[in-house]
């Protein structure tokens, strides 16, 4: 809509992951070195983590888009699968044929990662949005890990996702799977110069002959309001450009940006929101053990009362039991 006015030959700051319009911070330049070297490490798990908009999707494409040809992968964007469907989506994506059960998917797999390891082909399985995964595939996941020959592992494991994802894996259950991750790496959001850089980058690649669309001021009231995250920098810039374009102002300032934080609405909300889903993820796994504790302390007292009714006069008196019982967990709901 704006793109003629501000001569530009595609929409700067839309919301797809394309490498094209990757901007290598200091943080997305290590966390790229990192999912290359997942690529070929032949080791264990490297775990990229992130909040909402950080750019670990756009960082994975860029990761295809220079994949070698040789390289097996199965890339898993949305991975809130049961067991079942798990190992069928890897059967589809490794190209294993139909199988019927996870001993077959389980044959099958291991002669494919074999054969690729005497054709020297590296097979890597990435997922993305990893804290979405079920716990019980989570441990599955590791467990294909487990498949080596005695000169390496057979299976790269690359895991994206967001902050929460850390405190799944921090349960006590997932200890084994924490001590395979080789790299751990958390992706930053941008400082302030960085915002600048990453705005003026864009612009570019959208084909801006002038890329000092914004000013200083609108640069920080950006900043303050993104704290750094690009897609919430996408969000609003796209909406500042709309704005200047309708007001027929080349130049962005602080008040376009006011105004359009104005109608967006307050970001705080979308921070608030993504802190509240970790401290969900949290929560959930505490109220799991608590809850897993009380089953176990009312079957250890349903068990005493029923040895303590079950004494010589009481032999022959289920009735007698049955309604102690009964008696009992009528307290205990009550
Ligand atoms: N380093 C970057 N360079 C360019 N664009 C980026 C970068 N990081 C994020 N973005 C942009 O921000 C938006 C959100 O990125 P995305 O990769 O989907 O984040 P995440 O997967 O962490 O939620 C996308 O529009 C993407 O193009
Ligand atoms: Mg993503």
């Amino acid at each position: 809509m704006y793109l003629d006015f501000y001569n530009l030959k595609t929409e700067p700051f839309s919301l797809s992951p394309d490498p094209k319009f990757l901007f290598l911070s200091e943080s997305h330049k290590e966390a790229l070195a990192y999912l290359r070297y997942g690529l070929i490490q032949q080791k264990g798990f490297v775990v990229i983590t992130g909040e909402v908009g950080t750019g670990k999707t756009t960082l994975l494409f860029t990761l295809f888009a220079e994949m070698p040809q040789k390289v097996e992968l199965a890339f898993i964007s949305n991975p809130a699968l049961s067991k079942d469907e798990f190992f069928a989506l890897l059967a589809e994506k490794y190209k294993l044929g139909q199988v019927k059960d996870k001993a077959d998917f389980l044959i099958r797999f291991t002669r494919f990662l074999e054969n690729s390891f005497l054709e020297k082909k590296e097979v890597v399985l990435i997922v993305d949005e990893a804290h979405c995964l079920n716990e019980d595939v989570l441990q599955e996941i590791r467990l294909l890990s487990n498949i080596e020959t005695p000169e390496a592992k057979l299976l790269n494991i690359i895991l994206t996702g967001q902050p929460e994802f850390e405190h799944i894996l921090a349960q006590p259950r997932f200890r084994s799977l924490k001590q395979r991750i080789t790299l751990k790496y958390t992706l930053k959001p941008l400082n302030l110069d960085e915002t600048i850089s990453y705005i003026q980058f864009r612009l570019a690649k959208a084909g801006a002959k002038d890329i000092n669309i914004f000013t200083e001021d609108a640069y920080k009231k950006i900043f303050s309001y993104s704290k750094g995250i690009p897609r919430l920098i996408n969000v609003l810039c796209d909406r500042a450009l709309l704005t200047g374009f309708v007001n027929e102002t080349r130049q962005i300032d602080e008040k376009i940006i006011d105004e359009c934080i104005a109608e967006i609405g307050d970001n705080n909300n979308y921070l608030a929101t993504s802190n509240k889903e970790s401290q969900r993820a949290v929560t959930t796994s505490r109220g799991k053990t608590f809850k897993l504790l009380a089953t176990a302390v009312v079957i250890l007292i349903l068990v005493v009362v029923v040895l303590i009714c079950c004494k010589p006069g009481y032999l022959g008196e289920y009735h007698k039991v049955l309604d102690k019982i009964l008696e009992f967990l009528g307290k205990y709901n009550g």
